[in-house]
């Protein structure tokens, strides 16, 4: 299988092929969503809400984002792996920004890096982008942005807020972004953006017109029962499967049933080899 690039990226878009992104925060997931094709990888600030427990990303770091960032890319070797830049890594001063998005390249192995807002950060991007890194934008609800939006608020919906959004996308992809998320916007509007760009838009809550899509992982995998928005489609109830499994467990280690014979080792030295498993050092695998 190729590697996928920002080439990649751009070709996929030409030919009218859709690209597959989900958010990623550990190389166990990365392994399967790579063995199921997931072209980009994001390692989203939304770790602060579904890692870390915050009822928003704002506490995120970037040494948070690099932590995550390289436990991913153990578990990669074809998808593109996108670093989020977290709140306050880049609003306050562009030389900031440059640093901290050289950080994740650096230090968490991001081969490109993604940032909230409009024309208000084209320097920042362009800055960045000279420097060598690819700059994925993100415009319409920005989670970093909440206390403003006054919570997470679909966006774009009246005729100045569409007309600023659509000005945004153009100023992001002049500014030198090679990619564009469009999140909790109506469908028509993305639409639009998707037909004026050259660079891809990957939609979350924004319709099927976008060049791709993005979902939060957990959130397709139905792991957190209490979290159903619209944009959200199910593909499992994981959360259920999760809970029996760990029921039938507890169960089993009451009344003794777990671990049974074929789970316990006996005494004699030749009948036992390795233990085997990653506890027990899996040969290949780095430390
Ligand atoms: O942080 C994140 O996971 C994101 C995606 C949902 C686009 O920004």
């Amino acid at each position: 299988m190729k590697k996928v690039t920002v080439n990649t990226l751009r070709e996929m878009k030409a030919r009218g092929e859709p690209i597959g992104v989900l958010t990623c925060y550990d190389a166990t997931f990365a392994r399967l969503l790579e063995a199921a094709g997931v072209e980009v990888i994001l390692v989203g600030d939304s770790l602060g809400n579904v890692i870390q427990g915050h009822r928003t990303t704002l506490p995120v770091t970037v040494d948070h984002v690099v932590y995550h960032l390289q436990a991913v890319g153990r578990g990669l070797s074809r998808a593109h792996l996108v670093g989020d830049l977290p709140f306050m890594s880049y609003q306050a001063s562009v030389d900031e920004a440059v640093a901290n998005a050289g950080r994740l390249v650096k230090e968490g192995g991001a081969e490109a890096v993604k940032l909230e807002g409009g024309v208000e950060y084209a320097e920042v991007i362009r800055r960045i982008v000279r420097a060598g890194i690819p700059v994925m934008g993100h415009i319409g609800l920005l989670p970093q942005a909440v206390h403003r939006m006054g919570g997470y608020v679909v966006q774009g919906r009246s005729e100045e807020q569409a007309k600023k959004l659509l000005e945004d996308a153009l100023a992001l992809e002049e500014a030198g972004c090679y990619a564009l998320v469009l999140e909790g916007i109506p469908g028509e509007l993305a639409a639009e953006i998707t037909r004026r760009l050259s660079i891809p838009t990957i939609g979350i809550g924004a319709g099927s017109a976008c060049d791709g899509q993005v979902l939060v992982v957990y959130d397709l995998l139905g792991l957190d029962p209490g979290f159903a928005p619209k944009f959200v489609k199910r593909y499992l109830n994981l959360h259920e499967d999760v809970v029996h499994a760990v029921s039938t467990y507890m169960r089993e280690v009451k009344e003794r049933k777990f671990p049974a014979e074929e789970h316990t080792f006996g005494a004699k030295r030749s009948e036992a080899g390795a233990v085997g498993g990653l506890y027990g050092g899996t040969p290949g695998k780095s430390s």
